[in-house]
């Protein structure tokens, strides 16, 4: 039988996922390679690593059965497929941030730079602020420093990158984790194979808690 697919964004995310999967009974013999690929030591599922941007993708496609990416790039795309459960990994908050002082709502019109023009555009909906936003691919803290922006929407996780750069939270906007998604044939085909692995990530995640 094939192993399950599971796309993960690459870095932090997979490296927590890595460890949930361990406390869930799933291990990976050989990690300390370039490998793209990694099957766990029982064979029932493999972790294939993806940009984080690609995750849907590759879901949607049936190139993976799941996938794990934070609810924060979720919220960006239209994804046709399942969304079956908030894993207890990736946590972050979604935060505006600029200058101390700063305040937004003194402002008839605010460019936000992001790197989620689709939740700064409710944000800012939302507010009834009229402004710009500026789509950046990463580095967003740079821009209130170059003017390239009045401030940013942005994650935020140990608050590092704002304070080294003379930034601070604003606002938090939201609460951001993992998600994992499926994709609809997958889950119809392989539904027990899937349930299966949700309930060992449950009782992980309750043993987690309880600790
Ligand atoms: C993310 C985010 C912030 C930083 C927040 O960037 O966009 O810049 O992490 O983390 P912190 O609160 O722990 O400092 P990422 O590391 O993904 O790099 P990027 O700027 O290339 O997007």
């Amino acid at each position: 039988m094939k192993p399950l697919k599971i796309a993960v964004s690459k870095g932090r995310v997979k490296e927590q996922l890595i460890a949930l999967l361990k406390e869930a009974g799933y291990e990976f013999a050989d990690l300390n390679n370039r490998k793209l690929e990694h099957v766990d030591t029982s064979g029932r599922i493999s972790l294939i690593s993806v940009k984080a941007d690609d995750v849907t993708t590759y879901v949607e496609r049936a190139a993976a059965d799941l996938g794990v990416l934070g609810n924060d790039i979720l919220y960006e795309r239209s994804f046709d497929g399942y969304e079956l459960r908030y894993l207890p990994i990736g946590r972050c908050r979604m935060c505006i941030a600029g200058f101390r002082g700063f305040n937004l709502s003194d402002r008839s019109f605010v460019r936000v730079a992001t790197k989620y023009p689709k939740r700064a555009r409710d944000v800012l909906e939302e507010k009834g602020i009229k402004g710009e936003i500026l789509f950046l691919s990463g580095s967003v803290e740079l821009a209130p420093i170059v003017n390239l922006a009045d401030c940013i929407l942005d994650i935020v996780e140990t608050g590092k990158t704002l304070e080294e750069n003379d930034l601070v939270v604003l606002e938090t906007v939201g609460q951001i984790s993992s998600v994992l998604i499926a994709n609809r044939v997958s889950f119809k085909l392989m539904n027990e194979r899937m349930m299966g692995l949700l309930n060992d990530l449950e009782t992980a995640e309750k043993r987690g808690t309880s600790k």
